[in-house]
């Protein structure tokens, strides 16, 4: 409910759904899903989010907000899933 996860509403704005293993991110009014299960071994809770890139602290592997990736030891891109909004319901779908 982005009522809700306010954090969301601003450009830039992010959100790690630990229970979902879900990485969401907002980039110019759009959102965007990501894996949160890193790939370089798995780490799936140690995320930081600065410069439009998501940075896995556990290692330092860095990817921009489509999961490419920006920085190694990752050398995989997260997978993305497909978001959809409604009102003020956003959907992920993986
Ligand atoms: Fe993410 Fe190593 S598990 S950088």
């Amino acid at each position: 409910d982005l009522a809700v996860q306010t954090a969301l509403a601003v450009n830039g704005g992010w959100l790690l759904v630990i229970d979902a293993q879900t990485l969401v991110v907002n980039v110019g009014g759009s959102y965007r899903a990501l894996t949160s299960v890193c790939t370089h071994t798995g780490c799936d809770r140690n995320w930081t989010f600065s410069s439009s890139k998501f940075i896995c602290s556990c290692h330092g592997s860095e990817f921009d907000t489509s999961g490419n990736v920006l920085q190694g030891p990752a050398n995989q891109p997260l997978k993305s899933f497909t978001t959809s909004s409604s009102g003020t319901v956003l959907t992920v779908t993986k």
